[in-house]
């Protein structure tokens, strides 16, 4: 694009010469001027895509209740929660409606004859109101709003009716997370007295002979392989682990975990408790585990304490024992509930730096 010098105005001259209104372009004839069929027609498909919003609406309330969360179904070689999918195909394209609607409404119904409104300053005078209420009436007149009730009716009942998905999705939020459901759910793992701990990969359980001293394996409760779907997901985020083995002589045990150990082997929630990334990023040397999202680093040689990082507490340690047949199991569930900080958590028990 190039400019021509003689064009640009020098800035003294500013006021004198404003910028000149472009305007807009010159208007086209549609079909639905001339043709008052075509109009008519134009008219029909709008109520339509407007009138298809509640259905879609109904849909979407339906699919919400009556399809099961953990349902999912193989499409182009891969598989999807039909919940979601249903939820998502319904709820968007009601929103895609009203966009259709109001589009198509505009471009082939409306007047596109440029309204000019002047500037004036703040505080108008009762002549300037007046002229702008009779500019503004001539408008929607020469709108047609107020001969196309039908249109104006469907729309406001389309975007109306959109409020009643938003409002069911909030069933989503959960129930009121009282203390005795968090006991019973994110506060509660699958981890239990005698519950045998199996390497996350091969699935098999763990025996202290089967870990070498400085190696990490990521762990899992033998149990959690009888769940499957969205159950076995939920348990998975918050029952894994990461299992270490360090040389005893090395490590602080405080005297109330003296016993949580076995042979210097030790068990912590592979879940940060910043924002719950998982978490195996080992440094063998320094004993520390390092979270890969914030870089919060827990020194596992020292009852898991955060030494660096947003975490604001220490990784929960899972007491060990081995069972008659010479495998790894649990002694309990973990002590204190893992994960994330919530606003409702008791961190009475968390373990700190130079608890006993
Ligand atoms: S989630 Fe681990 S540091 Fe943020």
């Amino acid at each position: 694009m190039s400019i021509d010098h003689d064009s640009l105005v020098p800035v003294e001259d500013a006021a004198a010469h404003p910028v000149p209104n472009p305007g807009l372009e010159q208007h086209v004839p549609r079909y639905t001027d001339d043709d008052s069929a075509a109009a008519k027609r134009a008219y029909r498909q709008v109520v339509a895509l407007f009138g298809l919003v509640p259905l879609l609406a109904i849909a979407f309330v339906v699919a919400y209740f009556a399809v099961p969360q953990d349902l999912w179904v193989p499409i182009l070689g891969t598989v999807w929660p039909l919940n979601t999918l249903l939820l998502g195909l319904t709820g968007g394209l009601a929103v895609l409606l009203v966009g259709l609607g109001a589009v198509h409404w505009a471009r082939q119904l409306m007047s596109d004859h440029e309204v000019v409104e002047e500037r004036h300053s703040a505080a108008s005078d009762a002549a300037t109101r007046a002229a702008f209420v009779e500019k503004l009436n001539a408008g929607i007149a020469d709108a047609g709003v107020s001969r196309r009730g039908m249109i104006l009716g469907s729309l406001g009942g389309a975007l109306g009716i959109l409020a009643v998905p938003a409002i069911v999705s909030l069933a989503d939020m959960g129930p009121w997370p009282t203390a005795d459901l968090r006991a019973e759910t994110i506060e509660k793992t699958l981890w239990t007295e005698g519950v045998v701990l199996c390497n996350d990969v091969n699935e098999r359980p763990l025996r202290p002979e089967d870990l070498e001293i400085g190696q990490l394996v990521n762990g899992e409760p033998e149990n959690l392989f009888d769940l499957e779907g969205a159950e076995y997901l939920r348990a998975k985020a918050k029952s894994a682990i990461v299992i270490v083995r360090m040389d005893p002589n090395t490590i602080k045990i405080p005297e109330s975990r003296r016993d949580w150990h076995v042979g210097g082997i030790l068990a912590y929630s592979k879940i940060c408790t910043h924002v719950g990334c998982p978490i195996s990023l080992w440094e063998q040397q320094t004993h520390h585990l390092l979270c890969p999202c914030h870089q919060s680093t827990f020194d596992l040689g020292n009852s898991g304490v955060v030494v660096f990082g947003p975490a604001a507490r220490s990784l929960p340690q899972l007491p060990l024992k081995v069972n008659a047949e010479g495998y790894l199991v649990a002694q309990s569930d973990f002590t204190v509930p893992v994960g994330p900080s919530f606003f409702e958590r008791d961190s009475r028990n968390d373990y700190k730096d130079g608890d006993r």
